[in-house]
């Protein structure tokens, strides 16, 4: 038995292991944070799936048998090969899941114009992931992509609440609303967004939600462990949380706090 482990390239997994806390605080969680290479949005296709799979050997090591990608990009890139590829060299018993799916399994759900807008990072625009999943789900809906290269390194640094730092991310949702004012609906495809929820809300109209993933993706995982009683078997329940960083644990515990409202004592750890 072992914790689950919650990876992300660095700070953004945080808005989605804090749903898994509300949902499932009996569970114990490993989050690791890549924030040493963050971010991954810009990285190629290759560097994206050897990050991943060196975090997800590691959190195998500690314990784990079920890992979420907590990462758009890392789930877009690497997901299917480290399913398909990796998990097959280490034996039948170990899952690695991503929030792409479960996000498009309901997005539809929210939009009635049928016109769907994701903001997401440039590689998970580019592998068209969003696009493909929603098609599977909702053929009929439509759905838009805006890349925001510089949004993750804002929030990882701290910058999205200046003037420069509002003006850029009003300048890339702007974008997105243009390419069909229908639009009714934007998932934040990214898990470091929900940070700059709140202000999209006040700069797009009100008709319009913008949704994040942490919740869709956490009644997903309930949904997966009681589907997979074998699996929930193997997920130690002690309501603890441990976190790993590549960078500097003190950088982290204080600016983890922006995206996860209990106290973060992380361990240092090299991939
Ligand atoms: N939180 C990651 C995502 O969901 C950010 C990727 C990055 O590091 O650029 O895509």
């Amino acid at each position: 038995m072992g914790p689950i482990g919650v990876f992300d390239s660095g700070y953004g997994g945080l808005t989605i292991l804090k749903e898994f806390r509300k949902l499932l605080p009996e569970y114990d969680f490993l989050y690791l944070g890549d924030n040493a290479r963050a971010p991954y949005g810009t990285r190629s296709f290759e560097i994206v799936y050897e990050f991943t799979q060196e975090a997800v050997e590691y959190l195998f090591n500690e314990g784990c048998e079920l890992i979420i990608l907590a990462c758009n990009t890392a789930s877009a890139k690497a997901l299917r090969n480290i399913q398909q590829q990796f998990l097959p060299t280490i034996g039948d018993k170990k899952r690695v899941l991503g929030v792409i799916r479960p996000s498009a399994e309901v997005i539809g759900n929210f939009s009635p114009s049928n016109k769907v807008g994701i903001l997401a990072t440039q590689g998970t625009v580019k592998s068209n992931s969003y696009h493909l999943e929603i098609k599977k789900f909702f053929p009929k809906v439509d759905v838009y992509q805006q890349e925001c290269p510089l949004w993750v390194t804002l929030i990882e640094e701290n910058k999205h609440e200046t003037e420069a730092g509002k003006a850029f991310i009003k300048e890339d949702v702007e974008r997105l609303l243009q390419q069909d004012d229908k639009i009714d609906t934007i998932l934040l495809g990214c898990t470091h967004y929900p940070i700059v929820q709140e202000y999209i809300k006040t700069i797009v109209p009100k008709h319009v939600q913008v949704v994040s993933q942490g919740e869709i993706v956490a009644k997903s995982l309930v949904d997966y462990l009681k589907r997979h009683p074998w699996m929930d078997k193997q997920c130690r329940k002690g309501g603890d949380v441990q976190f790993l960083t590549t960078e500097n644990p003190e950088i982290f515990d204080q600016h983890a706090s922006l995206f996860f409202e209990e106290n973060i004592a992380s361990k240092h750890i090299h991939l």
